[in-house]
């Protein structure tokens, strides 16, 4: 059987610790794939100018899949002067290597499923956050650029000097809508839901919001088997509290996908269990929401996020019965309660429990 190309960047922090205690799952599953490990993170900022060295992006692209550890990222102010000194004052810019990995390799869908797996009541539902457009594609401004300051002509602002003032676009375009929207519906389909429902602010965001429903009921009249419904995003995560178990997939745009899909981890019973695949038309990368978590005592962070990431990409690669396998076995491992990390209650290691889940398999 031909073997997967795996490109592992492990990054920075706990993504180090998790990647390399969940990775031999593969092998226990007898996948047949051959790992190469990147360089990705904090520290190749500090000492190349750039998180996202050159020699990784070709890495990415010869493999068939890149699984990513986690990343440290940090404001602006932080990073210039962090940069190691002969590399400072050449205007080198910091920007975030999943903003990064997103943007280059044209990854529009962040998918985030949130399942029921340390608690009784049932759930299973799907967040679709829109990864390259919305209020995130990039248009943050301060101070106030004047083309935009002419836009702004009601009171009190047009009286404020722009810089008094600062403001980011929400940036929608139909090509961005369509693709997300096609891409949610087949998901639905694919996965067995039987819903898709878009979280926007249709009752404040009023233009924005109409020009993004008619594209999301021109597609979902393509998909006439699955209920659509569009709902405000903050009645999205106080329901997604509340009754999980009603949603399937949730669809929004990049911040509101953004902030309900942290939500759903929490949901999940914390970030330690929330993995997510970025996918795009050619390419995709698949990691857990959690960052580097430099707070987390050295080995201690718990691998099941790393664990089910491993399954969303075994899932894509045609993997389903693997993936199904790393799922009971973590549930498995979470009822016995034997092997469980700190945020768990528990006192085992990152390596006791990715072992114990292994076990489980
Ligand atoms: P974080 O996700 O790294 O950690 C937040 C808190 O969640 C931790 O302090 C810990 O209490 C808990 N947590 C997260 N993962 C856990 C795990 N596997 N096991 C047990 N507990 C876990 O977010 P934070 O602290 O806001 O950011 C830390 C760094 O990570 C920052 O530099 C940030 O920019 C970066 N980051 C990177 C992300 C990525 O790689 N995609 C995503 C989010 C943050
Ligand atoms: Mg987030």
């Amino acid at each position: 059987m031909k073997k997967i190309k795996l490109a592992v960047l492990p990054g920075d922090g706990i993504g180090q610790e998790v990647t390399q205690a969940a990775l031999p799952v593969m092998d226990a599953l007898a996948i047949p794939y051959e790992a190469s490990f990147g360089d990705i993170g904090w520290e190749f900022w500090k000492n190349e100018g750039n998180p996202v060295p050159e020699r990784t992006w070709q890495l990415i692209e010869n493999s068939d899949a890149t699984l990513l550890g986690a990343i440290t990222s940090k404001p602006e102010r932080e990073a210039e002067e962090e940069l190691a000194v002969p590399l400072k004052n050449f205007g080198l810019r910091y920007v975030s290597p999943v903003v990064q990995l997103r943007q280059r390799l044209d990854l529009f869908a962040n998918v985030r499923p949130c399942f029921n797996i340390q608690h009784d009541k049932s759930f299973r539902c799907s967040i679709i956050r829109e990864n390259t457009e919305g209020l995130y594609a990039g248009f943050d401004f301060y101070p106030m650029p004047e083309a935009i300051k002419q836009l702004v002509n009601k009171s009190p602002w047009d009286n404020y000097p722009e810089k008094d003032m600062s403001c980011a676009l929400r940036i929608q375009s139909r090509h961005g809508l369509k693709r997300l929207f096609h891409f949610s519906f087949e998901y639905a389909r694919q996965n067995h839901y039987t819903k898709v429902t878009f979280a926007d602010k249709p009752n404040v965001l009023r233009k924005s919001s109409i020009f993004a429903r008619e594209i999301f009921e021109e597609i979902a009249a393509c998909y006439p088997e699955i209920k659509a419904e569009i709902h405000n995003v903050d009645a999205v995560a106080l329901w997604l509290v509340r009754r999980p178990e009603e949603f399937g997939v949730i669809v929004a745009e990049n911040m509101f996908g953004d902030i309900l899909s942290d939500l759903a981890g929490g949901v999940m019973g914390g970030l330690g269990f929330a993995p997510s695949a970025n996918i795009g038309m050619k390419n995709s990368y698949f990691e857990p929401v959690h960052g580097s978590a430099p707070r987390v005592k050295l080995n201690t962070a718990n691998p099941s996020a790393m664990f089910l990431t491993i399954g969303l990409m075994l899932d894509h690669l045609g993997y389903s019965v693997e993936a199904k396998k790393i799922h009971m076995a973590l549930v498995k491992t979470i009822q016995q309660g034997k092997y469980l990390t700190y945020d768990l209650d528990g006192l085992a290691s990152t390596q006791d429990m990715a072992q114990a889940i292994i076990g489980n398999l």
